[in-house]
């Protein structure tokens, strides 16, 4: 028995409800002996009190008591949150199948059949604590295995932020990347785009200069021919040769050649100076090699900027042009070219259908302004203050890297000047950069 003892849970506390003072004494000594802890009872009532005090680990419970009796005590134990759990083992004399079932029913573990034997009882106690403390212990682990998952979960889904993160980080160093590309694209296309320019550049100018010559000569031709005709009416019987004259220019149709010819030569000059438009913009566009402060013509800027974004803009977008008296401003032109065309790219990008885009310039003080008004979609109150961000876009994955604004507060900070912006949904946005003629650390 001794060495049942020392696996019995240590001072496991056993509540015995009896009203029969010989069987709780000989329980008792007997449990007391074995090293339980014993609390006795001797009706229902106490025992239900006794129960909630104590917290007992195991109940032994009288079936046959006055008042009360054990089956009702069991029901009510069980109605307890606090001592539904412990095991209640039943002691009777009622060895009947329904009294049995009764007490299953009411919430017991288990019986011992009364006059008790004391080691059937102590065999059924010893079971009934083990299953409980194994019960405890799963208890405890399954909340220790709670708290793990729950720590488990909490850590998986800071994992899955910090992917998320990087994903993003990922991202923005891909447009960053882009955008770099993009940029040395850029430098690389200003300079094929400035070298075909220069290429072009010598043949148009001879191919001008010939249409001069040719012009002086078609005319001196015209004269001579003009003045043969007039020789030959002013001669002397010189019908013959008048008619035959006649006859020749007739057939020539010189009248008709001489017109067309003056419409043939306007309409190449015209043509000569769209190409030679088209190269001088190019040319200032790419600046290539004018990485240097100069004293510039904004407008120049703007037309050659406008000349360069027309292909994006012209299906979008009429541009009204409303042009101030600027004085010459100090500036890296090519990059504030880029802020141009960026602005009016993101006006013609606002624009749904068709719209209008304005180029307003003026000049107050010491400042001069360049203003680009759209009739586009505006910008959402909730955004403003991002639009500046890097990498801030609301175009497609893939269409905007969200740096053209970014891009341009840069050149503008570096040029000592500032952007403004005002928009009202539906109706449309302008930003208008603000520079200083003359800013007072260039660079
Ligand atoms: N004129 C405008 N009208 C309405 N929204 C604008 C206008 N200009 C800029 N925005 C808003 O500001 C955002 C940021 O513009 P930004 O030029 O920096 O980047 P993006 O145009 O999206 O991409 P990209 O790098 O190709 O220029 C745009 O996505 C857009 O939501
Ligand atoms: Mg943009």
């Amino acid at each position: 028995m001794s060495a049942n003892v020392e696996k019995t849970p240590h001072a496991a506390v056993i509540l015995i409800i009896d009203d029969t003072p010989a069987n709780v004494a000989m329980l008792a000594d007997y449990l007391d002996d074995l090293g339980l802890r014993v609390v006795v009872a001797q009706d229902g009532e106490e025992g239900l009190g006794r129960a909630e005090f104590v917290k007992p680990d195991l109940i032994l419970l009288d079936v046959m008591m006055p008042g009360m009796d054990g089956f009702e005590t069991c029901r009510r134990l069980k109605m307890s949150e606090a001592v539904r759990d412990i095991p209640v083992i039943f002691m009777t004399a009622l060895t009947d199948t329904q009294s049995v079932v009764k007490g299953f029913k009411v919430g017991g573990v288990d019986y011992v059949t009364k006059p008790v034997q004391i080691e059937e009882v102590w065999a059924r106690v010893k079971t009934h604590l083990d299953l409980r403390a194994m019960h405890q212990q799963l208890t405890q682990q399954n909340q220790v295995l709670r708290q793990e998952m729950e720590i488990r979960l909490e850590t998986e889904e800071a994992l899955r932020k910090l992917s998320a993160e990087q994903q993003l980080l990922i991202a923005k160093l891909q447009a960053a990347h882009d955008q770099l590309l993009q940029s040395e694209k850029m430098a690389s296309l200003g300079q094929l785009a400035a070298g075909i320019a220069h290429e072009i550049n010598n043949p148009i100018g001879f191919v001008n200069s010939n249409m001069g010559s040719l012009q002086n000569y078609f005319e001196t031709l015209f004269a001579a021919l003009d003045a043969c005709e007039q020789v030959v009416a002013e001669s002397p019987n010189s019908t013959q040769i008048v008619a035959r004259f006649a006859q020749v220019k007739e057939e020539s149709e010189i009248d008709f050649l001489k017109q067309d010819i003056v419409d043939l030569m306007k309409e190449s000059r015209d043509g000569l100076k769209r190409v030679k438009d088209i190269v001088q913009s190019l040319k200032d566009f790419s600046h290539v090699g004018e990485a240097n402060w100069q004293d510039a013509d904004l407008h120049h800027g703007l037309d050659s900027t406008l000349n360069i974004v027309n292909n994006e803009i012209k299906y979008k977008a009429d541009v009204v042009k409303q042009y101030g008296q600027l004085p010459l401003v100090r500036c890296l032109a090519s990059q504030l070219n880029q802020v141009f065309m960026n602005l009016l790219i993101n006006a013609a990008h606002a624009i749904k259908e068709r719209g209008t885009i304005t180029v307003r310039t003026g000049v107050v003080n010491d400042w001069v302004w360049v203003e680009i008004c759209d009739t586009g979609a505006g910008i959402p109150e909730d955004i403003m203050n991002r639009i500046f961000e890097p990498f801030f876009t609301t175009k497609p994955v893939g269409s905007g890297t969200g740096l053209g604004l970014s891009l341009s507060y840069g050149i503008v900070r570096k040029h000592g000047g500032r952007i403004e912006v005002r928009s009202e949904l539906n109706k449309g946005s302008s930003f208008t950069v603000h520079l200083p003629v003359n800013p007072a650390n260039p660079g």
